[in-house]
């Protein structure tokens, strides 16, 4: 990838973490990695179940489900800093391990945390609880339950943001693609973690960022979302 760093001493690059967004935390659950490597499904096993799910189980998805969910796919693992910028690594892989993609899960229906919009903070492993039910978070669940076919609606939708300017400050007019090729990358890691944790995902190709917006109260030209994929528990065969 062609890196000039033209904007080295002339503009601040973002850091890694984006500050916590409010002071009202949940703390997830963090799973025990080493135990479940020894008990869990094959790779092969998870790759050829994996498959969209969008209708979901009557018990809703645990607040220990989507905590685990969440460290498997998408926890800061390592900060780093750099001669000139600051790294992460995650579970998924990221170009220049920039790693510019925010989640901010809807939570509609989940055992153990109420329904809110949130800010995932990778590093801490927290939630930051940013909105209520209000008239916009409703209507990006209704907007992903009529882009999965008007099917279930969500019991959790995590709406994924880009923070463009931690990407463009490196790789200027290839960032917008590089990051669309991080949608599916994380989109993918989350279709397997889901899989093995015998969950109902599905990833969504719509989404409004003019709503999500809104809703975040994030500057549209700063940051906006760029996919949305549909999480609950399984249903029963
Ligand atoms: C980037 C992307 C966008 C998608 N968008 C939607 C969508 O908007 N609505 C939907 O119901 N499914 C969506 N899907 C799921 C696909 O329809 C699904 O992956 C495809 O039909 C293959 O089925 P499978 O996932 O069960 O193997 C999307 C999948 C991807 C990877």
């Amino acid at each position: 990838m062609a890196e000039r760093y033209r904007f080295l001493g002339k503009i601040e690059p973002l850091p890694a973490l984006k500050p916590r967004m409010s002071k009202e935390v949940i703390e997830l659950y963090k799973p025990d990695l080493e135990t479940l490597k020894t008990i869990e499904a094959s790779f092969t096993q998870v790759l050829e179940a994996r498959k969209s799910i969008r209708q979901y189980g009557k018990t809703p998805i645990t607040a220990q489900q989507l905590g685990e969910f969440i460290y498997r796919c998408a926890r800061v693992k390592h900060l780093i800093q750099t001669e000139r910028t600051e790294i992460a690594h995650r579970p998924y892989p990221s170009g220049g391990a920039l790693y510019e993609l925010e989640l901010y899960p809807i939570v509609n229906s989940c055992e153990g945390i109420p329904f809110g919009l949130y800010h995932y903070h990778p590093l801490a492993h927290q939630l930051c609880r940013i909105a209520d039910r209000t008239e916009t978070v409703e209507a990006l669940l209704n907007n992903a339950q009529q882009s999965a076919g008007q099917q279930d609606m969500p019991q959790v939708l995590i709406v994924i943001a880009a923070r463009f300017q931690r990407l463009a400050w490196k790789y200027e007019s290839m960032a917008y693609a590089l990051m669309l090729k991080h949608v599916g990358i994380l989109y993918q890691t989350m279709y397997l973690v889901a899989t093995l944790m015998e969950l109902a995902p599905c990833g969504l190709g719509g989404g409004n960022s003019d709503l999500f917006n809104r809703a975040a109260g994030c500057d549209y030209y700063a940051e906006t979302s760029v996919g949305e994929f549909a999480l609950g528990s399984k249903p029963k065969a």
